[in-house]
Formats: structure tokens, sequence, C-alpha cells
């Protein structure tokens, strides 16, 4: 078959990276779509079953740092685009073992880098390597303020500086190669498929399950919250209309206390599982916070807004209530999220 373009996307069978495979392939039939992914612990096939039969796309197991991998998968597809997921993403995870974010996040895009370079040659017309990152690489913010694309960077977690490093270097290949690139920033996301280690479906599994509800600290942090289908909808807007070379703020405008939100979340479950109102709330439980925890996110994405028209569909009551439903409905894939099966699926699906 004939493709109109061919794009990589990698990380694809994460959180984020399924949602946004979803949406391209169903999108633009026309365009081929391959899915790079080293599957680890956060990466789940099950997430692309609804959409794997589709003659337009393909799927690639293999890590981002392996630039021989790389080369040959580069040859073999003939890239035009690329959307650049893959990650290690969970912040304590990162405080335990800050390397493998290293390797990934740092080296992982670096190899990336070269391999579109090198592929490319000095021909970059039509051709696009978009990276798509976190608000985290900004900072911490006090109870006023947000984060614009023109804040200094101020990461304080090894995954957010992880994630600093690679934009730094992302636009190093802009200044320095002319290599075409685009770069988003976005806040924190919730919706389907996150992996249970996050805030959000952590509660509600917790819930669902009667178990205790640990909130960081005295859980007056706030995050920026964005359903993440709108942020595949925005990555899809400004890889296709966004000025190369520049940087996109994608944001929520929908901030929460930790702890505001885990009640909502109680309140939410309390109503679909039919409980006594203010009964999952008793589970709430403080402990001890995070090493240098940030105390505040918030994205003015006024930049996307007045330049490619882009502003999130679905507000945060309607979206708690879609994810909370989710995860009741789909108590199939947390349980084998939870114990591991999910990691099998890609032998009996790929030998
Ligand atoms: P995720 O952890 O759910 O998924 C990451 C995916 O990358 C997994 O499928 C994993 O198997 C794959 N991967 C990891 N290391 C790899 C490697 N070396 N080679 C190939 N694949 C590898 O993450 P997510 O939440 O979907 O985040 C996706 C991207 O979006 C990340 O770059 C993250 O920094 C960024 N981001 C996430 C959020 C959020 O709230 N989740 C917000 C803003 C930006
Ligand atoms: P998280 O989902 O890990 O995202 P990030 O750290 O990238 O923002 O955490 C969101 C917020 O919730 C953060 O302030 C830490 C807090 N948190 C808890 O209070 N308890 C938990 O069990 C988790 C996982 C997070």
């Amino acid at each position: 078959m004939n493709f109109k373009r061919t794009i990589l996307i990698t990380g694809g069978a994460g959180f984020i990276g399924s949602h946004l495979v979803q949406l391209l392939l169903k999108k633009y039939p026309d365009y081929h779509i391959v899915n790079l992914d080293k599957l680890t612990y956060a990466g789940n096939l099950e997430n692309l079953k609804e959409v794997e039969h589709l003659p337009n796309y393909s799927f690639e197991r293999g890590d981002i740092v392996d630039a021989d991998f790389l080369a040959g998968l580069f040859e073999k597809y003939q890239f035009d685009g690329i959307i650049h997921l893959a990650a290690e993403s969970h912040v304590d995870r990162s405080i335990s073992n800050p390397m493998s974010f290293i390797e990934t996040n740092i080296v992982g895009t670096v190899s990336l880098l070269n391999a579109a370079k090198h592929f490319w040659g000095d021909n970059f017309q039509e051709k696009i390597f978009y990276h798509v990152s976190t608000d985290e690489v900004y900072g911490s913010l006090g109870e006023e303020g947000f984060f614009t694309e023109t804040t200094s960077y101020d990461p304080r977690s090894p995954y957010s500086a992880s994630k600093a490093s690679s934009d730094h270097l992302v636009r190093a290949y802009y200044h320095t190669y002319g290599l075409p690139i685009l770069i988003s920033n976005c806040s924190n996301n919730y919706g389907p498929y996150q992996f249970p280690e996050k805030l959000i479906p952590l509660m509600i599994n917790n819930i669902n399950k009667d178990k205790a509800l640990p909130v960081y600290g005295d859980g007056k942090y706030t995050r920026d919250w964005l359903w993440v289908e709108d942020h595949a909808e925005a990555i899809d807007l400004i890889f296709h209309k966004g000025k190369i070379g520049q940087t996109y703020n994608i944001g929520g405008n929908n901030e929460w206390k930790n702890i505001d939100l885990v009640k909502a979340l109680c309140q939410i479950m309390d109503e679909l599982l039919g409980k006594e109102k203010g009964s999952s709330e008793q589970l709430i439980t403080f402990v001890k916070d995070r090493p240098g925890h940030d105390r505040r996110y918030a994205i003015d994405a006024s930049k996307l807004k007045n330049e490619l028209g882009w502003e999130p569909k679905i507000q945060a009551e309607e979206g708690l209530k879609m994810t909370a439903q989710w995860y009741l409905e789909n108590t199939d894939w947390l349980e084998r999220v939870t114990s591991g099966a999910y990691q099998d699926y890609y032998n009996e699906m790929y030998g």
C-alpha cells in the first residue's frame, strides 16, 4: 500500500502514546503509523487491541537507546515524521532509580535525534521531529503565576531534569543542524489506560478495593489536569500546524490541590459503587512526603489557543467521572496490569 506519510511514534504502547496512536490511525487512514516501544512495565499492547489489525499500523519492539536498531528501522520504514513520547515517566521511580531516566530520556532522545539527522541527511523538507515533554521542566510555582513557553527551566526531580535535558538537546539539534523540530510541554494527564502508579488511577483502584488512599505531605500540592484525549488532539494539531522550531505549552486550565482531587474521586466512587456518602473519604491517609516535591504546576496555554485555536474540550467533572467509570468497567485490564499478566500479551500476539 502507498501511504501519504510514514510516522514513527515512540512509546505508543504507553498511556498517552496509545491514545495518540488510536487517534492518528483512525483520523489518517492514508498515514502509516509505526509504533516503536520497548514494552517496559509501562508499555501495554492491550491498550491497542482495538486498532492493531488496521492495515496502516505496524508495531516494532525495540529500545530508542539502541542506535543500530534505529538505523535499521529508519531504513525499513523511511519515516518522514517522528512523534517522540517514549520515556521513563514516573517521578517516584526517578527518585529510587535515576539511571534508567538518564538512559531513556536523555541518551535515547539523542539516539533518535542522530538517527533522524543521519537518515534525513540534508533534506529536511516536509520532515518533522516532534518531542513530547512535560511542564515539570519549569520547576515549581508558588500560589500565583503560570508557566509560559519562556519560563526558565528549573527542574527538581531526576525525571524532570532528564526531560529538561532532552528538551535542550532537541533545541540544540534545531539550532546547530537545522533539524526541523517541535516541542510541547504538557501538564498532568488523566483518563483510561493510565498505569495505576499515578495519582488518579491509584486512588480509584484503592477506593474500589477499600484500601488506604496515600496522600503525600499536607495534600496541598497542586497540579493542572488534562483529559488525555485532549492532549492527543493538541499533539495532532501541533504536528500538522505548529511552526518549526517552536515550543507550545498544553494545559487543562484545571488546577486541583491533591487532597481536593482525592475527595472529588471519593465522592464520584461513592455514587458509582452505591456506597454511603462520605464513606470512601475515610480511607484517606496522609503519608510521608515525596522528596523535592514540587508545590504547584499551572500552565498558560494561550499561545496554543491564539496561534492554533486549541482548547481542552473535556471539563474536570465529566473527565473524572468517565475515568472512574472506565476503571470500574475494565477491572480485567487493571487486574492484568497489577498482576503483571499484561506482559505476556506481546508473546501471545507477536511470538
Ligand atoms: P508511560 O510511562 O505511560 O509510557 C511510556 C512508554 O514508553 C511505555 O510504553 C514504555 O514501554 C516506552 N518506553 C520506555 N522506555 C523506552 C525505551 N528505552 N525505548 C522505547 N520505548 C520505551 O508515559 P506517558 O504518561 O504516556 O508519557 C508519555 C510522554 O509524555 C513522556 O515523554 C512523558 O514525559 C510525557 N508527558 C507525560 C505526562 C503525563 O501526565 N503522563 C504529562 C506531560 C508529558
Ligand atoms: P503523579 O501522578 O505521580 O504525577 P506528578 O508527580 O508527575 O505530578 O502525582 C500527582 C500528585 O499527586 C503529586 O503532587 C504527588 C501526589 N501523589 C500523592 O499524594 N499520592 C500518591 O500515591 C501519588 C502516586 C501521588
